[in-house]
């Protein structure tokens, strides 16, 4: 039988917070129903949900998610709180109803009522408590409101209700960079490599892939949620760990540093396949192989070369005595071309109903929706913003392949991360001369206001 429960969510990233919840809804196929419509100030959802059991599940993947609880009560005052749980009390059938919802909520369950507050006191509670392993958690919330400056005297919401269960938080810290055996410059923080797994939908047994995978960060998530592994990336350097140490101090890299080491020390070396140096932009994959998700940060050409083989002269042929040692030179992979080429790749290598989820760089005031990435075979089902500075961010989208009707989509010339490169370095020359005013601007208030000092004492 459905019941209300109170969803919390950490207050960050909020922009993530639907498109997390939703991909993990409809992976397990639950449905949701909204008692209040949510609002991304405030940091709880109230929903209706068929069981605990389903609400266990929702919490044992998100990772935006604090906590839920089984509402029990909820009331703008802490009068009309304690009205509700007593005439919850007071039922003849002994259950706990919601009043004027008349939805069953709970069986009375068992604590002292000496361990409550006094005020709760009327709580038909009994029975042996064990604090280090208690059969069950009440939970009294009292909100004051998100922001940090303004906080007013009386909650503006309060909530009571069973503890069911908490969201995946924890893993954030089990999988910090700070203690990562092999990062790299652009290695995700674990946060966000949770919340694309989670978007991309990976289930114990899926195949799932990142082309650009670099020191590999996207794909210890999808290990841990049970993905089978394969990553590519053009850079021999970064794949074998043999790139310049990325944390301050370090001279040079440990012998086990590799995205295999980084697997091992998260105990997921059974999901590790393998990873390849390979160009993107000439796929080594068969034909009519499938994956069940990619998971990628394709270069934004900022901390590292959009690049792929290539040379700039025409008709040019490589001479027998040089095939051997040949290194082969590189030409610009632009943002367009990576895209489409992502897409036409997704198109291609997913299942219906599969999904590709990676970044996408843009100048914030130059966003245009209809300028995104598209693909007749993908459709777009979450786009977030993560801001990265005062003009530039990067979106996080989501695309699920509806159609295997797989036309090869030429480049879109005109995409919005055409020349993200060009203008992320302007807005930074601009940031940095503005940085350089004010400081000189700073110094010359100090100065003044120093002289000013000087001369009021001298008069004294
Ligand atoms: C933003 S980084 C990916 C970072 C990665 N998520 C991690 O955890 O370290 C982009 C990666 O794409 C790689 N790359 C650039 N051009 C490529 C190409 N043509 N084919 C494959 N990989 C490429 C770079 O070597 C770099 O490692």
């Amino acid at each position: 039988m459905a019941r209300r429960y109170l969803l919390w969510f950490a207050q960050e990233h909020l922009d993530f917070r639907h498109a997390e919840m939703h991909s993990i809804i409809s992976m397990l196929n639950i449905p949701i129903k909204f008692i209040e419509n949510p609002s991304i100030n405030l940091p709880y959802w109230i929903v209706e949900l068929p069981s605990e059991f389903c609400a266990k599940q929702i919490a044992s993947r998100s990772v935006l998610l604090k906590n839920c609880l089984e509402l029990w009560s909820r009331a703008k005052s802490e009068a009309k709180l304690h009205e509700n749980l007593k005439c919850s009390v007071k039922n003849k059938s002994g259950k706990w109803i919601i009043p004027n919802h008349n939805i069953e909520i709970s069986e009375s369950d068992i604590c002292p009522s000496e361990l409550l507050d006094a005020k709760f006191s009327y709580l038909p509670l009994e029975g042996a408590v064990n604090l280090n392993k208690p059969d069950v958690t009440l939970s009294y919330i009292e909100f004051y409101g998100v922001d940090p400056n303004n906080v007013p005297q009386q909650p503006c919401d309060l909530f009571f209700g069973k503890w069911i269960a908490d969201g995946q938080r924890d893993l954030i810290k089990f999988h910090t960079l700070k203690k990562r055996e092999f990062i790299g410059n652009t290695s995700m923080d674990a946060q966000l490599s949770l919340i694309m797994a989670n978007q991309a939908q990976v289930a114990p047994g899926d195949v799932v892939l990142d082309p650009f995978v670099g020191s590999g960060s996207l794909l210890v998530s999808a290990a841990h949620f049970g993905g089978y592994i394969w990553g590519a990336d053009i850079d021999f350097m970064m794949l074998h760990a043999r790139t310049r140490p990325t944390r301050v101090g370090q001279k040079v890299r440990n012998k086990e540093e590799s995205i295999r080491g980084n697997m091992r020390q998260y105990g997921i070396m059974s999901q590790y396949l393998d990873v390849l140096v390979s160009d993107f932009s000439r796929p080594l994959w068969r034909q009519d192989l499938k994956f069940d998700a990619l998971i990628t940060d394709p270069p934004y050409g900022v901390r590292e070369p959009t690049e792929k083989i290539g040379i700039e002269k025409d008709n040019y042929t490589l001479s027998e005595q040089h095939l051997d040692n040949h290194i082969p030179s590189k030409v610009e992979y632009g943002l367009p071309h990576i895209y489409s080429d992502l897409l036409n790749f997704a198109a291609q290598h997913l299942n219906i109903g599969r999904r590709l989820v990676c970044w996408y760089p843009l100048v914030r005031d130059e966003y245009l929706e209809e300028q995104l990435p598209s693909h007749p075979c993908m459709q777009l089902v979450g786009n977030s913003e993560q801001v990265l500075s005062r003009m530039t961010a990067r979106r996080l989208l989501t695309y699920q392949k509806i159609s295997d009707d797989i036309p090869n989509m030429p480049h879109d010339p005109h995409g919005a991360a055409h020349n993200f490169r060009d203008k992320y370095f302007a807005v930074g020359e601009i940031s940095r001369r503005e940085k350089k005013e004010r400081r000189a601007e700073e110094i010359a208030k100090t100065a003044f206001y120093l002289k000013a000092k000087q001369e009021e004492c001298n008069k004294k």
